[in-house]
């Protein structure tokens, strides 16, 4: 992001960008226009930018200097880079993808395409997050002359700690090296595993599992991610996440209010797979015998009535005068702090958002029903840091 804007320039961003991008453009004083998703209201889901959604978004903020897509989704659902970047560059900006998720892309051609290859000009891989790295071993590549390569490497060098640690550093390595060597066949194995997983879960009602006919035209699925809908036994995930793990020793990747998902790796067993379905059909046999197992959910709004919209600048909200007000008294105001749940860590609320009766509604159910909230100013949620001054 350094390498394409500075302060007061504009940048394209996802709705469902992670906290990462979003923190970025804060400190950095950049403008931001939100690209809206594609929002599945079905699953309660986001997923990735549809082609015209980016078109219409450079219609509206036209001098903006790149464009910045998740890809796959924490979901593990992609977008269609090929024709995001093609409008991109006809804007001649670049696309740049956080491919956190998607770091064995290019290793194994079950898995989906990899954005680099389909023409993105930049990507980010977490490779911590699946190769196997230590945590925070993180990979950027970039290719193609649309993304100026030398402020690149200047920004690179800017932003890098000057203290490298040496033992990520070769964990990096050594991942990059069994990758480029035995990918395919690693990540054929584990999704070898996935795929039993998702047969075997999907057939455990009243649970359903995301797969291919449920995505949008364009978008591939990388079967690795096995995210299951919990909504019918009308219990949150979060509390159904914690059952699992006093119960059954397992740990889910994401849990939220209608969802947990398991994420398939190199390090998981076909004995981590059994266990996974034998807990589930133990969850779903004890549930329906004793209905009290575990609290009813409350419910929430569903993520597609968030407005992502900014009513002032981020600098300017995050730097202006602030006051603290009760998250029930919240709505009109404008958001101070950024509430990201995580996972998957997308804001719901940046600093310069103007807070709606949904947000409240959203915020007050995720935090009844044990959502984890990244770092909030009020440690006790209870309040929300706010711009100081009248509503709307
Ligand atoms: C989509 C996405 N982008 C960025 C990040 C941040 O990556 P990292 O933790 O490697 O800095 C994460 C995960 O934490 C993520 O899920």
């Amino acid at each position: 992001m350094a390498a394409v804007a500075g302060p007061g320039e504009t940048i394209l961003i996802a709705a469902n960008a992670h906290k990462a991008e979003r923190t970025f453009a804060l400190a950095a004083g950049l403008d931001v226009g939100i690209v809206p998703v594609q929002v599945d209201e079905a699953w309660d889901i986001e997923h990735g930018v549809a082609p015209e959604a980016l078109r219409a978004s450079l219609a509206r903020y036209p001098a903006a200097k790149a464009a910045i897509v998740v890809s796959p989704t924490y979901y593990g659902v992609t977008s269609d880079i090929a024709a995001l970047a093609d409008i991109c560059h006809d804007h001649g900006i670049p696309l740049i993808v956080d491919a956190a998720w998607g770091g064995a892309y290019p290793f194994c051609e079950a898995l989906p395409g990899d954005p680099l290859t389909k023409g993105a000009d930049a990507a980010v891989y977490s490779a911590h997050k699946t190769m196997g790295a230590l945590a925070q071993g993180s990979i950027i590549v970039a290719k193609g002359n649309v993304l100026d390569r030398q402020r690149l490497c200047m920004a690179y060098e800017l932003f890098e700690t000057t203290s490298p640690s040496v033992p990520i550093l070769a964990s990096l390595d050594a991942t990059r090296r069994d990758h480029a060597l035995r990918g395919e066949q690693m990540w054929n194995d584990v999704l070898k595993l996935a795929r039993s997983a998702r047969e075997r879960i999907g057939r455990i009602a009243p649970l359903r599992v995301l797969g291919r006919d449920d995505i949008p035209a364009g978008a591939e699925i990388d079967e690795t991610k096995v995210l299951i809908d919990i909504s019918g036994l009308g219990v949150s995930g979060y509390a159904i996440d914690d059952w699992l793990f006093a119960e059954h020793r397992i740990s889910m990747g994401l849990s939220d209010e209608r969802h947990i998902l398991a994420v398939i790796s190199l390090g998981t067993t076909r004995s981590d797979i059994r266990g996974l379905e034998r807990g589930l059909a133990d969850l779903v046999a004890r549930f329906s015998a004793d209905p009290t197992l575990l609290p009813r959910s409350p419910g929430g709004p569903s993520v597609a009535t968030l407005s992502v919209d900014m009513a002032i600048s981020g600098s300017e909200a995050l730097a202006g005068p602030a006051e603290m007000v009760r998250y029930e008294d919240a709505e009109g105001h404008i958001a101070a702090e950024m509430i990201a749940p995580a996972p998957p860590g997308v804001p719901r609320l940046v600093p310069g958002q103007r807070i709606s009766a949904a947000h409240v509604a959203w915020l007050i159910a995720n935090r009844d029903a044990g959502a984890f909230i990244m770092d909030p100013v009020d440690p006790a949620e209870a309040t929300i840091r706010v711009v100081n001054g009248p509503t709307k």
